[in-house]
């Protein structure tokens, strides 16, 4: 198949880890006789030092005309001004917006290579495989905002409307798992969390009576994600909840390195990101982790090339590497870290023929 790709390295570690990418693609595409044209458009802070803003139409407009996104990270230092009038995130978030995309599946399915990397006692982690599915294009990150010299303000608003696509999103995804849906809310704090309850239970009674539905408070969810992770299967939560559920749970995996994400919406076009951020703190070491954003291209694969077979064969090459100890600094042991491109390298080694 043709495909038409468009790549956004944006700031900080995301060149590396989307360039160390690239060729994972690549030899997809010459092993199993596609066409994959790769488009480089700016976002995040090199938009606004080469554009004056954070998501030029350009970028956005190309986003809606391609078949897929792969997105790096975007944000640093040098835009992270509290008083700046524009910042590098805003280009993420008005992406999403203007792509629609609701849904973002966060997988966390830890390697049995990586469980030592993790602050988690290793039989708590056998055997774990969650999926968060993080409502993506609402909530506080969408409400109005106000600021003044003595006070600030953000609105948190949810539609039933947008509660019930993101729980459809996720049920579905529980129907073709195990069958068991968590959804996380504050609900004995937050209107927008009663609404969310209420509108979950009726969907999930409705529309879902053979998955299973549990609701759970976001604080306490914090403290079982860690004691019982097994106890998980797809999880569903609103845009603030799941983006800090999420870099918790990295932690089963091991590294923030590890976790991809599928951002989809109602169309064919889906943005693939590691959920990590621009890592400043390692950026232009050439030392950063790039499966996530690898893992990240088999989502594309899968979600918006329809090539599930590509997909796996993606997958199965990141978990040979990481059977074989190819590690980057964040999970090796003293001394014995490869780099970005040696780990990349290493999973095309392991592609298979
Ligand atoms: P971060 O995720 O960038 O980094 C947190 C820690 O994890 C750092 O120590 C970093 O070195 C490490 N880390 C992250 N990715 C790694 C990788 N692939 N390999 C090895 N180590 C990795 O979070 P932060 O430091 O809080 O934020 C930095 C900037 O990134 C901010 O401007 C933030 O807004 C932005 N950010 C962007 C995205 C995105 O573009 N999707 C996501 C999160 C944060
Ligand atoms: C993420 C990031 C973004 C978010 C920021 C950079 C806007 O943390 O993708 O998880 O909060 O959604
Ligand atoms: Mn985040």
């Amino acid at each position: 198949m043709h495909a038409d790709i468009v790549v956004l390295p944006g700031d900080g570690i995301g060149p590396e880890i989307v360039s160390a990418t690239l060729p994972v693609l690549e030899t997809i595409a010459r092993r199993h006789g596609h066409a994959f044209a790769f488009r480089e458009h700016d976002i995040g802070g090199i938009a606004i030092d080469r554009h004056g803003e954070p998501l030029p139409a350009t970028t956005l407009e190309a986003a809606k005309q391609a078949d897929a996104v792969l997105l790096g990270a975007v944000g640093g230092p040098k835009w992270s001004d509290p008083n700046a009038k524009v910042r590098p995130e805003q280009g993420l978030l008005a992406i999403r917006k203007g792509l629609g995309l609701f849904a973002n599946l966060r997988p966390v399915r830890p390697h049995p290579a990586a469980l030592g990397a993790s602050p988690i006692k290793p039989e708590l982690l056998e055997g774990v495989d969650i999926v968060v599915v993080r409502e993506l294009t609402g909530g506080i990150y969408f409400g109005d905002k106000t600021r003044s010299d003595t006070d600030a303000t953000d609105l948190c608003r949810y539609t039933v409307a947008e509660i019930e696509r993101v729980v459809r999103s996720a049920a579905t995804l529980a129907r073709s798992r195990r069958g068991h849906l968590t959804s996380v809310d504050k609900a004995n704090v937050l209107e927008t969390s009663r609404l969310w309850r209420d509108v979950t239970t009726r969907v999930m009674r409705e529309e879902f009576a053979d998955v299973t539905v549990e609701h759970q408070l976001v604080d306490s969810m914090a403290m079982h994600l860690l004691s019982k992770p097994r106890a998980y299967d797809v999880v569903v939560t609103e845009n603030m909840f799941g983006d800090i559920l999420t870099d918790e749970a990295s932690m089963l995996a091991g590294s923030l390195g590890l976790l991809a994400s599928a951002s989809l919406g109602a169309g064919k076009v889906g943005i693939y990101e590691p959920i990590h951020g621009s890592a400043p703190d390692i950026a232009g070491k050439g030392i950063a982790n790039p499966y996530a954003t690898i893992l990240s291209a088999a989502l594309l694969l899968r979600h918006s090339l329809g090539l599930e077979e590509e997909a796996q064969a993606v997958e199965h090459a990141v978990d040979r590497a990481l059977d074989d100890r190819v590690f980057t600094a964040d999970l090796a042991a003293p001394g014995q870290a490869v780099s970005t491109a040696d780990a990349a390298q290493a999973v095309i080694d392991r592609l298979g023929a």
